[in-house]
C-alpha cells in the first residue's frame, strides 16, 4: 500500500491520523477510533490543527509589468507559505489582463515557477484597458482561462456598461467581481472621511462611495437574476444593504479582508503609509459590524486583496502613496486572532478561507472526504513569528503589522498530496 499517515493531527477538535493515499485522501481516523497497523510511517505533526488549503479570491500578482514589486513566481511562493493553494489574481497589471495573451503568458510563469502549485486563476479586465468605457472580449478571455471578470483598482462607473457585462460574463457562467467605488465621491480622497481625515487635513473618502455602489449592484443583481461579487467590502453600510439582499434571496456574495476586520482608521493616524489602502480603514463601529458579517455568513469570503508595493513607493508623503496592503503571508495567522479572541472559530476561517470560495467560484477545496485530492495545511496555532522583511516571502514587505508578532504558523502545506510547505 502506498498510504502516507500524518499523525498526531487535530481535525474539528478532534485528533487522529489523516491518511493519504498517493495525491488523494483516503480518510481520517480519531484516535479514539480505530487503531492504526504498527508498522504505518509517516509525519508526525504534533499538534496541528487540519485545514484545507486555502483560496484566496483577491491577489494583485503584479505580472506582467510590475515585477519590481512582485511576480507570478514570488507571489505563488508567499501563497504556498502562507497556506494559500489557490488564487485569484486580478488584471491590473502593464498590460492589462484584458486579452488572451496575458491570461495565457500568466497561467505558463505559473505552471513554469510552481508546477505542483500554488494556482493561478486569472481575472479578466471586464473593460478594455480597464477604462469602463468598452467591454473587453469576455469571450475570449474565459477560453484562454480566465475564471471570473473585475475591473478591481477601479469601479465602472457606466451603469449599463456594467449590466451588459453582468449579462455577458452570466452567458459564460463566470462572475463578475465588482470594484465598489464611485468615483465621483470618492475623488481625491486618501483616507476615511471623517475625524481623523479632518485630524490630518486629509481628504477623505466617504463610506457612501462604497455603500452607493454596492445598492446599484444588489439593485441590477436582482433585476437581472443574476449573481454578482462584491470586492474588499468595508463598512457596515454595505454590511446593512447586503443583509437585506440576503434577506430577500436576492444573489449577491461579498468579501471583506482581514485589515478590515483588524484595523481601523487610527492607524494612518500618524501618515503610516503602510495603512494606506482603497478602500481605507474605517471606523471602529465599521470593524466591528464586518467581524459580525463576516460570522453570521452576511460577508461570504475572506480575501487578502494582496496588494505588494515597494518600499520606495510607501516612503513618501501620505497623499502621494500608492494604496495596497501586502497580505497573502500574514492573513491566516492575523484571523486566527480573531480566533484567539472567540469572535470566530476555526471552522469559520475553513468556510471564509477555503469551502465558501470554492462554492461561489467553481474552485475545488477539500473536505478531507475520501478519493479528493489531499489540498490541505498542517496548522501550529501556538507558534508566533516576527513579521519582518526577511520572514515575509512576498516582494511586498508593505504591512502595518511590519514588526509585530503573529501566533499561528502554517507549518506544512500539501497540493495534491505532495508537501509544498514543510516548516517541520
Ligand atoms: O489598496 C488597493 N490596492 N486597492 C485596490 O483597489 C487596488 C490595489 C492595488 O492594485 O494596489
Ligand atoms: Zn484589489
Amino acid at each position: 500500500m502506498a498510504y502516507t499517515y500524518i499523525f498526531n493531527l487535530v481535525l474539528n477538535q478532534e485528533s487522529g491520523t489523516l491518511i493519504l493515499d498517493r495525491d488523494k485522501i483516503e480518510g481520517f481516523i480519531s484516535d479514539s477510533g480505530k487503531k492504526i497497523s504498527a508498522e504505518a510511517k509517516g509525519l508526525d505533526a504534533r499538534g496541528c490543527h487540519l485545514m484545507p488549503s486555502l483560496i484566496d479570491v483577491h491577489v494583485h500578482l503584479r505580472e506582467p509589468g510590475f515585477e519590481y514589486k512582485e511576480d507570478i513566481s514570488s507571489g505563488l511562493a508567499a501563497a504556498a507559505s502562507g497556506g494559500f493553494g489557490r488564487v485569484m489574481a486580478m488584471a491590473n497589471t502593464e498590460p492589462v489582463n484584458d486579452n488572451a495573451a496575458i491570461t495565457r503568458f500568466m497561467l505558463a510563469q505559473a505552471e513554469k515557477a510552481h508546477p505542483l502549485g500554488p494556482f493561478v486563476y486569472p481575472v479578466g479586465a471586464l473593460t478594455r484597458g480597464l477604462q469602463g468605457r468598452e467591454l473587453a472580449p469576455l469571450a475570449e478571455l474565459a477560453l484562454a482561462g480566465c475564471k471570473a471578470f473585475s475591473n478591481d483598482g477601479i469601479g465602472v462607473m457606466d451603469n449599463e456598461l456594467f449590466r451588459r457585462a453582468v449579462e455577458y460574463a452570466s452567458d459564460l457562467n463566470l462572475l463578475v467581481i465588482d470594484h465598489c467605488e464611485d468615483h465621483y465621491l470618492s475623488s481625491g480622497g486618501v483616507v476615511n472621511e471623517g475625524r481623523i481625515s479632518n485630524y490630518l487635513g486629509l481628504k477623505g473618502i466617504p463610506d457612501v462611495a462604497e455603500s452607493l455602489q454596492v445598492s446599484r449592484d444588489v439593485l441590477l443583481a436582482a433585476y437581472l437574476n443574476t449573481p454578482i461579487h462584491l470586492a474588499h467590502i468595508s463598512c457596515e453600510a454595505s454590511v446593512e444593504l447586503i443583509y437585506r439582499a440576503k434577506q430577500k434571496s436576492i444573489p449577491i456574495s461579498a468579501e471583506t479582508c482581514p485589515h478590515y476586520l483588524l484595523w481601523d482608521e487610527n492607524l494612518v493616524k500618524n501618515y503610516n503609509t503602510l495603512a494606506k489602502v482603497n478602500p481605507p480603514l474605517r471606523t471602529r463601529s465599521d470593524v466591528l459590524a464586518l467581524r459580525q458579517a463576516v460570522s453570521e455568513q452576511v460577508i461570504d469570503i475572506v480575501a487578502t486583496d494582496h496588494a505588494p508595493h515597494a518600499d520606495f513607493e510607501k516612503e513618501v508623503p501620505f497623499a502621494q502613496a500608492p494604496n495596497g496592503i501586502s497580505g497573502l503571508d500574514t492573513a491566516l495567522s492575523l484571523c486566527l486572532r480573531l480566533v484567539n479572541r472567540k469572535i470566530l472559530k476555526l471552522d469559520d476561517l475553513s468556510r471564509l478561507m477555503a469551502s465558501a470560495p470554492a462554492r461561489i467560484f467553481g474552485l475545488p477545496a477539500c473536505e478531507f472526504i475520501r478519493g479528493q485530492p489531499a489540498d490541505f495545511i498542517l496548522v501550529d496555532l501556538e507558534q508566533d513569528w516576527k513579521v519582518e522583511p526577511d520572514t515575509l516571502v512576498s516582494r511586498g514587505k508593505n504591512t502595518p503589522c511590519l514588526g509585530e508578532k503573529l501566533e499561528g504558523r502554517v507549518m506544512a502545506h500539501f497540493l495534491n498530496g505532495t508537501p509544498v510547505v514543510n516548516r517541520f
